[in-house]
This record gives structure tokens, sequence and C-alpha cells, in this order.
């Protein structure tokens, strides 16, 4: 059932979503509330922008919801943000796993409570049959860090140098079997990819919209996906059209 009815041709839907859900303390502040009034707002959107992603067929939905640096941040709000964490998962979980989602970890668990490891682990092993979408939540995960640990496994697997190739490293990665991203959406307007699947971003599209994400709603979104399949995606040669012209 579609709400609003898509425009974007079905065959033009990108295969693979990932959004940098950013602006939320921008939001709150903007309103006078505390910076964790905004990540609950941002939550909330997230549920909303899960369920447009099931409905316009989008098959892989890879969500940035903490990084490797926002440790740096004060406690109560890295605290905030763990609560948050674990409240999604006790209060969605039902409801993904009806709708068909399939829920999936990427970024590094042991320095989350052995609790929330534990309830993340559990909501994975629960939804591993669904297939209508595949939910990646990056928490705890950085660019930089998956590729760090992928080398090292690299290197103890004792792979000789000639077989570390681009096929390989992608092995290597938690995003093994997960087509790359083929477009990234960021919010509230920064021009960074921030340690953000940087392996993988080699050729996504990217949109970037000054709206700040609790307030990024399904017309937003829908907007991404129409910009996104106006996109000619070269991947460093030249458009069909040019071949052709040039062949005249
Ligand atoms: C994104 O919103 C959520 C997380 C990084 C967890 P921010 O908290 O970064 O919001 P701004 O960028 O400060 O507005
Ligand atoms: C990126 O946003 C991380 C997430 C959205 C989880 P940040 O707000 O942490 O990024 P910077 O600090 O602006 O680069
Ligand atoms: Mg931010």
């Amino acid at each position: 059932m579609t709400e609003t009815p898509s425009t974007v041709p079905l065959e033009k839907i990108p295969q693979h979503v990932a959004i940098i859900m950013d602006g939320n303390g921008r939001w709150a502040l903007q309103r006078g509330l505390p910076r964790l009034a905004g990540h609950k707002a941002g939550t909330e959107n997230l549920r909303r922008v899960i369920r447009a992603s099931v409905e316009l067929g989008v098959k892989y939905l890879t969500i940035y919801a903490f990084s490797t640096e926002n440790w740096g941040r004060p406690p109560e709000e890295v605290k905030g943000l763990m609560y948050i964490l674990e409240d999604v998962i006790d209060r969605e979980l039902n409801e993904l796993h009806k709708e068909g989602v399939q829920l999936r970890h990427i970024g590094r668990l042991e320095r989350l409570a052995p609790s929330l490891q534990e309830k993340v682990l559990d909501a994975i092993e629960v939804t591993k049959n669904n297939s209508r979408l595949i939910l990646n939540i990056a928490f705890n995960y950085g660019g930089r860090d998956e590729i760090v640990q992928a080398i090292q496994r690299i290197i103890k697997d004792g792979v000789p140098p000639e077989n570390v190739t681009d096929k390989l490293v992608g092995q290597y990665l938690y995003t093994v079997g997960v087509p790359d991203p083929d477009l990234i959406i960021r919010t509230s307007g920064e021009l960074r990819v921030s340690n953000f699947l940087i392996w993988q971003a080699a050729y996504s599209e990217w949109y970037i919209t000054p709206t700040f994400w609790p307030d990024f709603d399904k017309e937003e979104y829908r907007r991404a996906l129409e910009t996104f399949a106006h996109r000619d995606r070269r991947y460093g040669k030249v458009t069909s059209g040019e071949l052709q012209e040039t062949n005249a």
C-alpha cells in the first residue's frame, strides 16, 4: 500500500540507499530543547523512512546512527544514544519483523554494554530469514576502522599479496555480500563523509539536503530518489549518448 504514489520508475529505484542522519542536535537547539530530544525525534523519523523504503522497493537501507568518533560527545549524550538504540529494538522489533525487515549491524559491538550487545544479536537472529528490506544499522561504525580490521584479518589469514584484490577486500568488510550504496543521503547540509562507508562509496551518488534529519519526511525522501533517477552514472567512462556521437 503506497500513500504517496511514487513518480520514480521502478527500475530506477536505488537498490541500496545509505543515510547519514545528521542535524538532530540543531533541530533541538532551534526549538530550545535538549539535544537528546532531537535524537528522539530523529528516531521517530527513522521509523517513517524505513516504512517508506519498504513501500518504495528499496532493498538495502544503511543508516549511520553512531560513529566511532561520537564517543567524544558528552557522556550524557552518549548514554542517551545507547539507550535510544535499546529502546528502538524493544519497541520496534516486532513490527519490523512483521514487515519483513532483516536487521543487521555494521561496526564494533564490543564497546557496547553486554546487555545491549545481546539485544542487537537477538534482533539479528530473530529477523535473519526476512528479505523484504535489509536494514544495516551502523552503530559504533567507522570506515577507517572497518578497513583497518579488514587489513588485519587479511594478514592473519596469510593471504599472499598478489591475491589482495578489490573483490577480496570487499569480502573482509562488514558489508560483505551487500551491493555498494547507489545513493548516499546526508541531511543537515554538511558536505563531508564523516568516516561513513569510505570504501563502499567509491561510485555512490550523493544527495545532500539542508533539512535536519527529524524533518526529512517521505516527500523529501521521494525527491531524493527522483533526483537519483535522473543521474548519469558514468563510472569513469563516457555516457552512452556521447559514445554514439563520437562514433557517428
Ligand atoms: C546526528 O545528529 C545524530 C548523531 C550523530 C548520533 P547530530 O547529533 O550530529 O546533530 P547536529 O549535527 O549536532 O545538529
Ligand atoms: C555523522 O554525523 C555520524 C552520524 C550521523 C551517526 P556527525 O555529526 O557525527 O559528523 P560530523 O562531526 O559533523 O562530521
Ligand atoms: Mg552532526
